[in-house]
């Protein structure tokens, strides 16, 4: 029986039955209406009902029309096994949708427009688009087999549309946002989408305050020939080791930045590094006459004078403490205080190694269009990320500018900067060393090919202004009410949509994208190569948890509602998915778990419980 429209809600909207197998959540179907020129549309939510779960209106079913339609089409709702899909048109369409027209999958070649906008030779192939398993058959030749998908150790091939991001679009469309919550794959994300940007030769900067962005080794698990390392192409760099502050390059600006970054300067402390810094000072130029001058203070003017005429001094101190005075008669009014919060400020980052190295190596790798990781403790990162993009974003633009101006400029290259906690360099409400350079790349970076890729659990805690510039946004599992809000206003993703965030399945997201038009569902793709290991054993486990809880969740949910009356029939399902001789009891715990956390909602009535959906 072919699909059919049954009942029209809204003008968006319809209902669409089908009797054969149910439609998918997501699905593309063409609504067979000429009149409205055969309107594409999208389903947002299936329900099935068979003799166990009769349709009735007072279920929350669709409504009474829908009901009545049924009927008159022959349908014995009451005994007959129904899909029901309701559908939003893609389009909104000028007058609603006759009720009884059918209604069939799309083809890809009618919705390829809507889901492929690159080819893989200049694209970042980052997944596969959910609901698309029918379209594979027709798939152009550069589209398959492009990527592998992988549930806990379960391998599979690619089932679906491959989902890719063109670079090409960043300059209208700049910046992407990748948020979720913990566990919800926002790393192997960002993973994934560096080893793109390493396939495709693009430059980028990565903070990382979690150790975890090496690409070295290949991935376990995957089939032959997939897996890689990314050897020659990245290199991770340790502040105070391999990367660093070239003190002598440091203007004063800067400076008064970096010291600040460690904790903010008072009014004084600041006015004192501006009077006390000079033009190429080195770190040891600057750090004695910071403790010179704190000695000078300390002693003051009366007990220098008695000090510097002891006529037993050798000439040497007698050398120094004229110095001191000098420097005394020029820095008397600082106060002792504000000198000697400069001199801890300076001495932490000194211990820190930060001076130690300079930027020179992530500019090399950029200019080979390689990955530049840089790697320490998060206050250490935050100071230096100040420090270093504020440079590599100058560099760019200088270049720009200059060419703009029809000048000879060293050529310095377009980047893309990628850094997880986000929230961390650029808080809401709350000031932070990088914050300033992050929203003007925000900004104004697409002027100049300078993107972001900013990945944050907590997107109510990232600043407002960086927020709203991410054009694309990456949302994986999301239970939080607050950041729920926030990817509500800051995406156009549906009301149907935004309630399926909490149940999302780690690797699965709705990328929201301006240069897409409209939410795409996503599965992240298999990476090709190995996260570091994780040091936590504690951390494994709770991982092989969460991988079974995830897999008893996604076999279940898409058999709800499912009644304790109804289990025996689910149950040969269950055990063939889970691969687990399960007993009814043990499902009911499993049910019960997890109307415990509200995932599900229980209703008891006197034939047992039914556990559904929430809402
Ligand atoms: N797309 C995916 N495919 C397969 N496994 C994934 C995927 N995304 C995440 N995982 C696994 O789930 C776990 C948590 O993912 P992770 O990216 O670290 O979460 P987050 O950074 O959001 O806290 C990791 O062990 C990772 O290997
Ligand atoms: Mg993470």
């Amino acid at each position: 029986m072919p699909f059919q429209v049954v009942g029209a809600t809204t003008p968006q909207e319809v209902w669409v039955v089908s009797g054969d197998r149910p439609l998918r959540v997501s699905e593309m179907v063409v609504l067979e209406d000429e009149l409205l020129g055969n309107p594409q549309a999208q389903v947002v939510e299936t329900r099935s009902h068979n003799r166990f779960f009769p349709l009735t209106t007072d279920q929350g079913a669709p409504d009474q029309q829908v009901l009545q339609a049924l009927q008159l089409m022959g349908y014995d709702v009451q005994q007959e096994e129904v899909h029901l899909a309701r559908v939003r048109l893609l389009e909104e369409a000028p007058f609603p949708v006759r009720v009884g027209v059918t209604a069939r999958p799309a083809t890809f070649a009618e919705v390829r427009h809507r889901l492929v906008r690159t080819s893989p030779a200049g694209g970042l192939v980052l997944g596969v688009i959910k609901s698309t398993e029918e379209m594979v058959a027709e798939l152009d030749d550069d589209l398959r087999d492009l990527v592998c998908t992988m549930r806990g150790d379960e391998v599979r091939p690619q089932d679906g549309v491959p989902f890719l991001i063109d670079p090409a679009s960043w300059q209208q469309y700049p910046h992407l946002g990748i948020f979720g919550g913990s566990g919800s794959g926002k790393s192997f994300a960002v993973r994934v989408i560096l080893e793109e940007l390493m396939r495709l030769g693009l430059p980028a900067v990565v903070l990382d305050p979690h150790f975890e962005m090496d690409f070295s080794q290949p991935a376990p698990g995957l089939p032959p020939g997939r897996a890689r390392g990314f050897e020659g192409q990245f290199r991770t760099l340790l502040i105070g080791q391999e990367v660093g502050v070239d003190f002598t390059e440091l203007g004063t600006y800067d400076l008064i930045n970096l010291l600040g970054a460690v904790t903010p300067l008072t009014e004084p402390m600041a006015n004192a590094v501006e009077l006390l810094h000079r033009r190429m000072d080195s770190y040891t130029s600057f750090a004695n006459r910071v403790a010179d001058l704190a000695t000078a203070l300390e002693e003051g003017k009366a007990g220098l004078d008695r000090r510097s005429q002891d006529p037993s001094l050798p000439v040497q101190e007698k050398q120094r403490y004229a110095r001191l005075l000098e420097l005394l008669g020029e820095f008397a009014s600082l106060p002792l205080a504000s000198v000697r919060g400069i001199q801890w400020r300076l001495r932490r980052l000194e211990h820190a190694g930060l001076f130690g190295a300079d930027i020179r190596p992530v500019e090399q790798l950029l200019l080979a269009g390689k990955v530049a990781v840089i790697q320490g403790p998060i206050w250490l990162l935050e100071v230096f990320a100040a420090y270093l993009l504020g440079n590599l974003y100058r560099r760019r633009r200088s270049y720009r500018d200059a060419l703009q101006r029809g000048e000879q400029a060293s050529f310095f290259p377009p980047f893309v900067v990628v850094t997880d906690e986000a929230h961390n360099f650029a808080p809401r409400g709350l000031d932070a060393p990088a914050k300033r350079l992050l929203r003007e790349i925000a900004q104004e970076g697409r002027k100049y090919g300078v993107f972001l890729v900013l990945a944050s659990q907590r997107p109510a805690l990232l600043d407002e202004t960086v927020t709203a510039q991410l054009n694309t946004k990456f949302v994986f599992r999301t239970v939080r009410a607050s950041d729920l809000e926030v990817i509500k206003e800051e995406t156009d993703m549906t009301a149907d949509e935004v309630r399926r965030l909490p149940y999302l399945p780690t690797g699965d997201t709705f990328v929201s994208a301006a240069a897409l038009g409209r939410t795409v569902p996503v599965r992240i793709r298999a990476a090709w190569s190995a996260a570091p290991h994780a040091r936590d054993p504690w951390e494994e486990l709770r991982e092989r948890q969460t991988a079974w809880q995830e897999k008893a969740w996604e076999a279940v949910a898409d058999l709800l509602p499912i009644s304790t009356a109804n289990l025996v029939h689910l149950l040969p399902k269950l055990r063939e998915r889970l691969g687990e001789e399960l007993s009814p009891k043990e499902v009911v715990d499993w049910l019960d778990h997890l109307a415990r956390e509200g995932r599900l909602q229980k209703l008891q009535s006197p034939f047992g419980a039914t556990y559904r959906l929430p809402g």
